[in-house]
């Protein structure tokens, strides 16, 4: 029935509230973000040029890229602020016991 597959992609204590990180699923690069005790994953690599997501600040519901300061929502991906026009894809999170598991839509 469902059109992702969760990956076990980080311990939950490795991530601080209002913190960020890189993880490779599938070689993809998807940023895991805490944002207020909750986390949320997304493309980490910036739709504008390219830049780390993870490496950005948090500000707000949003994260800034460290390269030219466009911000995305980190709750949907929408790009809020140019020069980034292009939304980053969402993933959805579960949290099993410690682990952080991202779903990637298959195929
Ligand atoms: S690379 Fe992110 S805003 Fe330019």
């Amino acid at each position: 029935m469902s059109d992702v597959t969760f990956h076990n992609a980080a311990r939950a204590g490795q991530l601080d509230e209002d913190e960020a990180m890189q993880v490779i699923i599938e070689g993809k690069e998807v940023a895991i973000i805490n944002l207020g005790g909750e986390i949320y994953a997304m493309d980490d690599i910036c739709s504008h040029a390219y830049a780390s997501m993870s490496d950005g600040y948090i500000e707000g519901d949003c994260i800034e890229c460290p390269l030219h300061g466009a911000q995305f929502n980190i709750k949907t991906g929408k790009a809020e602020t140019p020069p980034a026009t292009v939304d980053l894809a969402t993933y959805e999170v579960k949290i099993e016991g410690d682990d952080i598991m991202v779903g990637l839509p298959n195929g």
